[in-house]
């Protein structure tokens, strides 16, 4: 078993075919959550699957569960990712931890091993959370996080809600979600930071995630005619909420390196030139690898919130959207991952991942690991996302040695 690899150009292939659907302008992919570029780039997927042998299960959710057959009725061994992107996203996040998935599947094929545990490949709905918030949220009910109702009715910007979208689209399935048992999961993907290709390592040993939270901050002024308006006494919401997106960067940077804060959305209304605008709605994520400092990051954003109110005389809300905690995988998952790493001499390091992914989640219910390959600049959430095929390749050679320790083999 230990001379098994896969095949680095039907990988690479893989990717670039999906890589195609949604492909932005910029070289990068746009496939938001069920939208029709998602539901295309699943169809492929689940037709790849058949072609290799797997059967296809669909949840509530619309997670996907290819699954190669085992010989013993064990708990399967599985991996996936998924399939959405950011609408500036790159050819690799996600769909390079499905797709892995799959070339292990194909790989076993090649070589006619039958395993004791089934081999599966999932694909999450909605990991990315840009189209409808909170991120990782199909993974998320799955591991009994979120309750199925409360997804279901998660709506975009537009009013429509996943569940709707789930219908239109032909993935509201009919398995419960949650109900889909998992022996193990390991996840593929590329890191989305600088450490791995600074420090010229091939693998990353993924310990855990750092703790994630999202807000929505509202802040109501008053609307007024920019011209006539004395600048004494305006309450201007823009202006505040200038100030609080510099007390956002404030907080992470009081507390760095570890720490870090972003507003990347941002709504104005009117949204007038001339008008000064009387309401805005920012989006806050905040994070950090200690759910102290967590806590500690979210009483001084609301402490700033207040101040900037007061000075203001407006009116702001922070709301929760999500708290998602640190996480630390499983020690034994970790150590097939270091082990099969170490075995195939590619070098290694332990790494706890600043962006959160499924995994993240299933580690509550079942025992889970992940595997990181760097990208270039530790780009990610960009057009210009991208990997080397060589590395790709390495990340789905330690994907298949973890999978395959712990499926076990059947011996001819
Ligand atoms: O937000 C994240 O870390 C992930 O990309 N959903
Ligand atoms: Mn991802
Ligand atoms: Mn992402």
């Amino acid at each position: 078993m230990n001379e098994l690899r896969v095949n680095r150009e039907r990988l690479w292939d893989s990717l670039m075919q999906i890589a195609e659907i949604g492909a932005t302008e910029n070289g990068g992919s746009c496939r938001l959550a069920l939208s029709d570029e998602d539901k295309v780039a699943r169809d492929l997927f689940i037709d790849w699957c058949k072609d290799a042998g797997c059967s296809i299960e669909i949840d509530r959710m619309g997670n996907i569960f290819a699954t190669r057959a085992g010989r013993s009725n064990q708990l399967p061994v599985a991996t996936g990712s998924h399939l959405d992107t950011q609408p500036h996203g790159g050819r690799f996040d996600g769909v390079y931890g499905v797709l892995a998935g799959l070339e292990v599947i194909r790989s076993l094929n090649d070589h006619h091993v039958e395993t004791e545990a089934a081999i599966e490949v999932i694909v999450w709905t909605n990991e990315e959370g840009c189209r409808f918030a909170p991120a990782m949220v199909a993974s998320g009910v799955y591991a009994g996080l979120f309750e199925l109702d409360y997804a279901l009715e998660r709506a975009d910007k537009t009013g429509v809600t996943m569940g709707a979208e789930l219908e239109r689209i032909g993935y509201a399935g009919d398995r419960p979600c949650g109900e889909h048992a998992l022996g193990t999961l390991f996840e593929a993907h590329i890191e989305q930071g600088p450490i791995l290709e600074q420090a010229d390592d091939t693998i990353g040993v993924v310990t855990g995630a750092q703790g994630t939270r999202w807000y929505t901050v509202s802040i109501t002024g008053q609307d007024a005619h920019a011209g006539p308006t004395p600048m004494v006494g305006r309450r201007d919401a823009v202006v505040a909420a200038a100030a609080l997106i510099e007390s956002v960067e404030r907080i992470a940077h009081e507390r760095s390196p570890q720490a870090v804060g972003t507003v990347g959305a941002l709504t104005v209304s009117p949204n007038s030139q001339n008008t000064i605008a009387g309401h805005v709605e920012l989006r806050v994520d905040m994070r950090h690898p200690d759910a102290r400092m967590m806590t500690e990051m979210d009483d001084a954003l609301r402490d700033s919130a207040a101040m900037i109110a007061e000075a203001r005389s407006v009116v702001i809300n922070v709301d929760d959207i999500w708290y998602k905690p640190p996480v630390v995988f499983d020690s034994d998952c970790i150590a097939s991952v270091r082990e099969a790493a170490a075995a195939l001499g590619y070098s290694h390091r332990d790494i706890v991942s600043g962006a959160g992914h499924d995994a993240c989640q299933v580690c509550s219910v079942a025992p889970t690991a992940m595997i990181f390959v760097p990208c270039a600049g530790g780009l990610s959430h960009n057009e210009a996302e991208s990997a080397k095929p060589e590395d790709l390749e390495a990340g789905c050679n330690v994907l298949l040695r973890a999978m395959v320790e712990r499926s076990g083999v059947v011996e001819s």
